[in-house]
């Protein structure tokens, strides 16, 4: 590094030597600074008033030199004053300006860079199948509505027939809220355990005719596993209007059913038992895997166990008790409903053998749906 000469020799000609050797060493340590710090390094050793270049040589060079020199001297030593000012500043500016350049450069659209990737989002196969079933029964005129998930104990169980303590509740494992006991049993909230609630909600808010269809989520204190899940999904339907009868049931369903499966698939309906129908039936499908033969070539069909159907729904003419509910003239109306269980409908259209593979929200198997 650059250290100041002392002089022996003050005349003007022996000035220019140690004066172009500053010079040039001056503009050595100025290209060389790169970054604030380095620069602040730089301007110190030349500019710091103690012990920096220009001090030394106010010291060294002009208060050494003698007094008829001094003249010559101070004139030399200003314009070493100003050069190293200058290029301190000069070099300032540069690093600054290299800085502010770098930062375009990182700031800049870089067309080259990949883009980013949004993954196309898909309806979910149960969402999917839930409106699939809704679109059928919207082209045959019913409209579509929906009720809440937290339900009254009179709106799941009291106004669908089921009275307090029958043991028909037993049939529907009920989720129920906490701190309800102060509250009169009808008022007393729960998770819907069926869409058939809307049943009673609907023909509360509308007279007859009735054309409804309901899907939605509802709850059974069921543990999860291939086949149940805690949480899954109905699609409910009403009709009420004069004249409806058994047969427009059948034919109602034996048609969503063939919409939904296609035109070679057969319906069955069994007796069965609910409160709020009378009578009651299940309604079963020829088996889509085996196409209802029960056997796969040798083998029995596992999704129907070799019986050839598949129980999918139930259903039933409305009970005359229900209209008392929400006062219909059970004199002048009858109607039919059904409900039927989306998720198992999902997994049979889509091949999926394990319910829980819809809720646990691998994007994996989502996104074969997309
Ligand atoms: N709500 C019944 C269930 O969840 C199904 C059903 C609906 C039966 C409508 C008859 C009429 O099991």
């Amino acid at each position: 590094m650059y250290t100041v000469p002392r002089l022996d020799d003050y005349s003007p000609d022996a000035l220019d030597k140690p004066v172009a050797d500053l010079t040039s060493a001056l503009e050595q340590e100025s290209s060389a600074v790169t970054d604030e710090p380095s620069w602040k390094e730089f301007r110190d050793h030349w500019m710091a008033r103690k012990n920096g270049i220009l001090t030394q040589i106010n010291d060294l060079w002009l208060k050494a030199a003698p007094s008829p020199r001094k003249r010559e001297v101070g004139r030399r030593v200003n314009e070493l004053k100003a050069k190293v000012e200058a290029a301190v500043e000069e070099t300032r500016e540069r690093i600054s300006g290299a800085a502010s350049q770098a930062k375009f450069k990182s700031d800049a659209l870089d067309v080259t860079l990949p883009g980013i990737r949004r993954p196309l989002g898909a309806e979910h196969p149960i969402v999917r199948t839930m409106n699939d079933i809704v679109g059928v029964f919207k082209a045959m005129g019913y409209s579509v509505a929906e009720g809440p998930e937290i339900e009254t104990d009179y709106y799941n169980f009291e106004s669908l027939n089921f009275p307090p303590d029958h043991p028909a509740r037993d049939m529907q494992d009920t989720i129920f809220l906490a701190g309800q006991a102060h509250k009169p049993a009808r008022d007393r909230l729960l998770l819907r355990t069926h869409t058939s609630p809307v049943q009673i909600r609907t023909m509360e808010k509308q007279k007859p005719p009735v054309r409804v269809v309901i899907p939605g989520r509802v709850y059974r204190n069921d543990a999860p596993d291939a086949t149940h899940s805690p949480m899954f999904h109905q699609v409910e339907g009403l009709a009420v209007d004069t004249n409806i009868t058994f047969c427009d049931l059948k034919g109602s369903l034996d048609h969503a059913m063939k919409s939904l499966f296609g035109s070679s698939v057969k319906t069955r309906f069994r007796p069965s038992f609910f409160p709020f129908t009378e009578p009651s039936a299940e309604v079963l499908i020829s088996c889509i895997f085996c196409g209802g033969g029960g056997y796969q070539g040798a083998a029995r069909c596992p999704n129907c166990k070799a019986s050839g159907w598949i129980e999918l729904l139930g259903s039933g003419m409305v009970d005359p008790a229900l209209y008392g509910f929400v006062g219909y003239d059970p004199e002048k109306y009858s109607g039919f409903a059904f409900g039927m269980g989306v998720d198992r409908i999902a997994a049979m259209l889509y091949g999926v053998t394990d319910l829980q593979l819809f809720f646990n929200g691998d994007v994996r198997f989502l996104e074969q749906f997309s």
